[in-house]
């Protein structure tokens, strides 16, 4: 299968806020896996509770909004580079920041990873607009939590984990939240628009443990899978 996996930074961080070496080489066996399963896959990575802490310190020197946003990229670039680290030697060797860098090397052998590419948007911008560069049509979105839920689980213990949702009522789901840099929720407009003119089908599941990205290649339905309508 040919898909692009994003890997929440929501993963990568512990109890606290720490970056999790142990979880980097956990999800790294399994992408080593995947491609041993002859898989073809792009990886994007976020930036997690980093990016959040970059982003505050930013707005205490009174950044504006697209500084803010590069503090955000920085960390998923640092987020990226670990994960390049912990992929080696199978992984192109420096994150891609640019998508000329991406239609150039989209044909490599190596694994491709990304983090941000620039302000405006989460790294699920970015895995959306990959998805449809490389001509993918599943973009495997990996997270702390099952799927969508039809309210958020954090805040409402009753919340119903939805296995299967349109993309309109995805649509409304992420216009109900806020979106400002460090803190793209669940997805954003600009990558629901890649998804719905590239036909693209996202399937959200929770990374832990990272064998869930096994079971949702070999098409064990877990999760949420939005579906184009
Ligand atoms: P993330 O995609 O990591 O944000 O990018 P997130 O919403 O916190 O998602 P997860 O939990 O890590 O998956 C971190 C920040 O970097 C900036 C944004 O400010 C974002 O909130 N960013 C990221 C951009 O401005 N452009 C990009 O292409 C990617």
């Amino acid at each position: 299968m040919k898909f692009v996996l994003k890997i929440g930074g929501s993963l990568l961080f512990d109890s606290e806020q720490k970056l999790n070496m142990d979880q980097f080489n956990r999800i790294a066996d399994v992408i080593q896996q995947l491609k041993r399963e002859n898989h073809e896959l792009v990886l994007v990575v976020g930036g997690g509770v980093l990016a959040k802490k970059l982003v505050q310190k930013g707005k205490t020197l009174g950044a504006n909004r697209e500084a803010l946003d590069q503090l955000g990229i920085a960390a998923t670039w640092v987020c990226a580079q670990l994960m390049i680290t912990a992929l080696e030697p199978i992984a192109y060797p420096t994150p891609i920041m640019t998508e000329d860098q991406l239609i150039c090397l989209k044909d490599t052998e190596k694994i491709l990873v990304l983090g941000g590419l620039h302000p405006g948007q989460s790294t699920n911008a970015v895995a959306a607009r990959v998805a449809e560069v490389i001509q993918a049509k599943i973009l495997l979105n990996v997270t702390d939590v099952e799927g969508v839920y039809d309210r958020d689980p954090k805040q409402s213990p009753e919340a119903k984990l939805l296995t299967e949702i349109t993309l309109t009522k995805l649509r409304e789901v992420v216009s109900s939240l806020a979106n400002e840099p460090g803190a793209y929720p669940l997805f954003d407009n600009r990558a629901l628009d890649i998804i719905e003119r590239a036909g693209i089908e996202i399937w959200f599941i929770n990374g832990n443990p990272p064998q869930n990205m096994l079971q949702a290649v070999n098409n064990r339905k877990i999760g949420t899978r939005v579906i184009i309508s």
